[in-house]
């Protein structure tokens, strides 16, 4: 496994991560299928022998339950994984102060995942510029106290991370990229540019790009929380035009699964992958992906252009890439 380091922060990630917020399962409107609790333990435990140290999750992830499952599997080896996690860019009660509101969160997500230092707190999305001085003042106050050893923010917004940059120490920023997503794009650059590490989620457009629904949803559990937005005209349209990425794994030297993770891990400025992972079948297949043959340049253009016809919903019109 390739490890590289999270921008300045000289935390040390696997290239391929694991993505936890299947792992909320069907927990607090989650709505994930498929999801057996003492699995998702075993394959975060798993993920140390096949090299990979990086777990993302949130404390909004089924209302906490993936941050759970994350504390109940590492009992006794905390210090051999690096734990991404996330809070909200604003308090739900209009009183509290954002302050208390962040220092409240941290220590709720501490207590779910056992621990007494996050490695990596990520804003949950974009705060309003009035509130961001008083957001990344309390986030250096828990970098001060040891409870997180640095900070980021999920978004796309270079200009957002540019404002945060000016008031703290941001260390790096979650972006969406896949062959279907190219939005995240000037957010790579603008992170390579100002070495911010970057984690990079929904890689596998939630499971799309894995090649088993390109040609039927009806793996999917109607339960799903794919269900409702995959089974539609427009994402079967999408599926129909996706399936002629199935060269990419002609060779027999990768999967599609691998193709599409290797796509994002050779873009400039991508420190590590999270797909999402719902046991220890699909995590192998994922850290894999690590020593893959990368995609030629024409592979790679082939590939873009299949996704971009394909029509993918994509940002700002969904919250889901
Ligand atoms: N705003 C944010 O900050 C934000 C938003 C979204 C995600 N994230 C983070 O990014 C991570 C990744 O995104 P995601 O989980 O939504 O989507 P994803 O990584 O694109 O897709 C994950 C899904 O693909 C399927 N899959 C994964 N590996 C597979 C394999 N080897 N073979 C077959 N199927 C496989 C699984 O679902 P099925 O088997 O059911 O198809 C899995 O749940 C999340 O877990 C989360 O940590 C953050």
């Amino acid at each position: 496994m390739e490890y590289r380091v999270l921008g300045k922060t000289g935390i040390e990630v696997s290239c391929v991560g694991l993505g936890c917020w299947p792992m909320a399962g069907m927990a607090g409107g989650a709505n994930w299928s498929g999801i057996d609790d003492d699995e998702s333990i075993a394959t975060i435990q798993h993920a140390e022998s096949l090299g990979i140290n990086l777990l993302d999750t949130a404390n909004g992830y089924g209302a906490g339950h993936s941050e759970q499952i994350i504390g109940r599997a590492l009992q006794g080896r905390r210090d051999r994984y690096v734990i991404a996690t996330k809070v909200a860019p604003r308090s739900e009660d209009p009183v509290e102060p954002v302050q208390q509101y962040i220092a409240r969160n941290c220590e709720g997500s501490l207590e779910r995942l056992r621990t007494d230092y996050i490695d990596i707190y990520q804003l949950h999305g974009e705060p309003d510029e009035a509130g961001m001085p008083a957001i990344v003042e309390a986030l250096t106050r828990l970098v001060e106290a040891g409870k997180i050893r640095c900070f980021g923010i999920s978004t796309y917004e270079t200009g957002i991370m540019e404002a945060l940059m000016s008031l703290g120490n941001l260390s790096m920023a979650q972006i969406g990229y896949s062959i279907v997503n190219p939005v995240g794009q000037p957010g790579l650059e603008f992170a390579e540019t100002h070495n911010l590490g970057t984690l990079i989620r929904v890689p596998l457009a939630q499971g799309a790009l894995t090649g088993k629904y390109f040609d039927s949803l009806s793996r999917l559990d109607t339960k799903d929380r794919r269900h409702e937005r995959f089974d539609n005209p427009r994402i079967r349209s999408a599926l129909k035009k996706l399936s002629e990425l199935a060269f990419l794994a002609e060779s027999g030297k990768r999967t599609m699964v691998q193709a599409a993770l290797r796509f994002v891990l050779d873009t400039p400025g991508v420190t590590s992958v999270i797909p999402g992972a719902k046991d220890r079948a699909q995590l192998e297949e994922n850290a894999g992906a690590d020593g893959v043959p990368p995609l030629t340049g024409d592979e790679r253009a082939r590939a873009r252009a299949i996704g971009g016809a394909a029509n993918w919903p994509l940002p700002p019109y969904t919250s889901w890439t």
